[in-house]
């Protein structure tokens, strides 16, 4: 079989109602990655192009998130009606779509307000992640 072209991760993860970095499929319904299989498959771009189901990708706040690899690209507040020009434009024709794209400089910054690396930071992982989180 020949590899893999590229990778949709898609997260997938749970939380509890309330957490504070929400969830990106409180429902548990995995409509995104569903809809992106099919779409995938209506192209005939499987196998070589699949979409993975994922845990936490660590950019919760823009949720729903995906990331396709090998680019890297990182999509967040992806709308089930993203998906088919997601597949055609970013798959197909490897363009981004600036509209979805979480910015280089807002990953792993949770949300923004904290730098994931900064020694000065307060609110840690520790303090966001709640016991019962799966995938994480
Ligand atoms: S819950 Fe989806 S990126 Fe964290």
């Amino acid at each position: 079989m020949p590899k893999f072209q590229q990778h949709i991760f898609v997260c997938s993860n749970q939380r509890s109602a309330g957490h504070p970095r929400g969830c990106c499929d409180a429902a548990g319904a995995d409509q995104l990655r569903a809809a992106l299989k099919a779409e995938l498959k209506r192209r005939n771009l499987t196998p070589l192009v699949r979409a993975n189901q994922s845990g936490c990708l660590d950019q919760c706040e823009y949720g729903p998130a995906l990331v396709i690899y090998p680019q890297a690209i990182w999509y967040g507040h992806v709308q089930l009606e993203d998906v088919p020009r997601i597949v055609e434009q970013t798959i197909v024709q490897g363009k981004i779509l600036e509209d979805l794209r979480i910015p280089d400089e807002l990953l792993n910054t949770k949300g923004g307000k904290v730098k994931f690396a900064d020694s000065d930071c307060n609110v840690c992982d520790s303090d966001l992640s709640s016991p019962s989180e799966k995938n994480e």
